[in-house]
């Protein structure tokens, strides 16, 4: 596990925690003056899943238990030598449910009692079962000219938020802050441009769309197709282990065959599925606004796969880039050659660790 700056003091600095449904990563960071500065990181990935993903339930629902949770996130702050406890985590995109509602200005604490009651209507569990946060994301003018708020609602189970207490209190470390993982892709991937972004973070079990603005997440989606499914579907359609069929992808991406088959062949159908549910995310969003998206971010192990960026390029008709978190924080020049690859894994747990410091 990289070690860096390990005897750098550790007072002021979070850990920002991704636990993913196949890996945790983990980053330290600290305020240095007007930037923020890399400490330490670290990620363990469990390759069981790939067994399991033979399984005829490939769903999200297939989690890694809390107790190896606890196991694995214990290993990972001691082989990479973080300091500090203070975790910052994400929750999984499926795990939580997000609406778009509309409702007229109003002060930020009727807001809030109007969002307890709008909640009832929209969240498909009762209401005393779910933490529910909002976050104003947009305004307009109605035809009467009054202002409407267009607010983001996030409810999660307070049954998902207890275990994930547990976890990190099993592993010693204490739980600053909770958030989806959209806000902190869209903290730390749409910060740099002030045009409106679509982040497409595709890991292993799931795939979350995210549009976002100036830091701001505006509109979020999910898929259950993500890179886990395209090692499924190189693995049948060559009629490999699916250990061989995750290093070929890995190897080869888009651009490679294995045999009979070119690899693409198999593999876009499953990218399509994907880059239609960013579309109807789009879609969804440019109704509802004036506003259009400008540009996409890949993000997830998957922006890793070669040839992708181009080809969601293609498909979206949109400027495509692959994630880069590293140039919004300082970090060892040693690691220039690692950060193309690592970007993509690690954005969330960036954006997670600079929340507290920003
Ligand atoms: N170079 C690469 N080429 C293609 N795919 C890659 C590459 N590197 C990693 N991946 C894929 O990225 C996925 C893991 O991404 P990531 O680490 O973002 O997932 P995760 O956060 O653990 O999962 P999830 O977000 O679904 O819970 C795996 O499917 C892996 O095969
Ligand atoms: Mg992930």
């Amino acid at each position: 596990m990289p070690n860096l700056f390990s005897s750098l003091f550790s007072e002021k600095s979070y850990l920002g925690v991704d636990i993913g449904t196949t890996s945790i990563k983990v980053v330290e960071l600290r305020r240095a003056n007007s930037s923020f500065e890399l400490m330490n990181y670290g990620f363990l990935e469990s390759y069981g899943h790939l067994e399991r993903l033979n399984n005829a339930l490939q769903t999200s629902t297939l989690k890694m238990l809390d107790r190896d949770m606890i196991q694995l996130l214990k290993i990972l702050i001691k082989n990479s030598n973080v300091k500090s406890t203070r975790v910052v985590a994400s929750l999984p995109t499926f795990s939580s449910f997000t609406t778009l509602l509309e409702i007229p200005q109003m002060s930020s604490e009727d807001t809030t009692k109007a969002m307890q009651f709008q909640a009832k209507q929209y969240i498909p569990l009762p209401i005393s079962a779910v933490t529910i946060d909002w976050i104003k994301v947009g305004e307009r003018k109605d035809e009467q000219g009054n202002t409407i708020q267009q607010v983001l609602l996030v409810s999660v189970p307070n049954e998902q938020i207890k275990k994930y207490q547990a976890i990190f209190k099993g592993a010693g470390l204490t739980l600053a802050s909770l958030e989806v993982e959209g806000l902190s892709n869209a903290r730390i991937l749409s910060s740099a441009s002030k045009q409106t972004t679509l982040i497409l973070d595709i890991g292993s079990r799931s795939t979350s769309i995210a549009i976002a603005k100036n830091g701001n997440l505006l509109s979020i989606g999910q898929t259950d197709f993500a890179g886990g499914s395209l090692t499924q579907t190189i693995a049948s359609g060559l009629n490999i282990r699916v250990r061989r069929a995750e290093d070929l992808k890995k190897l080869r991406g888009l651009k490679g065959s294995g045999g009979e088959f070119e690899l693409s062949t198999l593999m876009l159908p499953i990218l399509d599925v994907i880059i239609s549910e960013a579309q109807r995310v789009r879609n969804n969003y440019e109704k509802g606004y004036t506003d259009k998206v400008e540009q996409v971010i890949v993000t997830g192990g998957t922006a890793n796969l070669l040839g992708i960026i181009s080809y969601v390029q293609d498909q979206m008709g949109l400027p495509t880039t692959k994630a880069n978190p590293f140039s919004q924080i300082h970090y060892p020049s040693s690691m220039e050659p690692l950060v193309g690859e690592l970007g993509p894994e690690l954005a969330v747990a960036i954006g997670l660790g600079i929340k507290p410091l920003k």
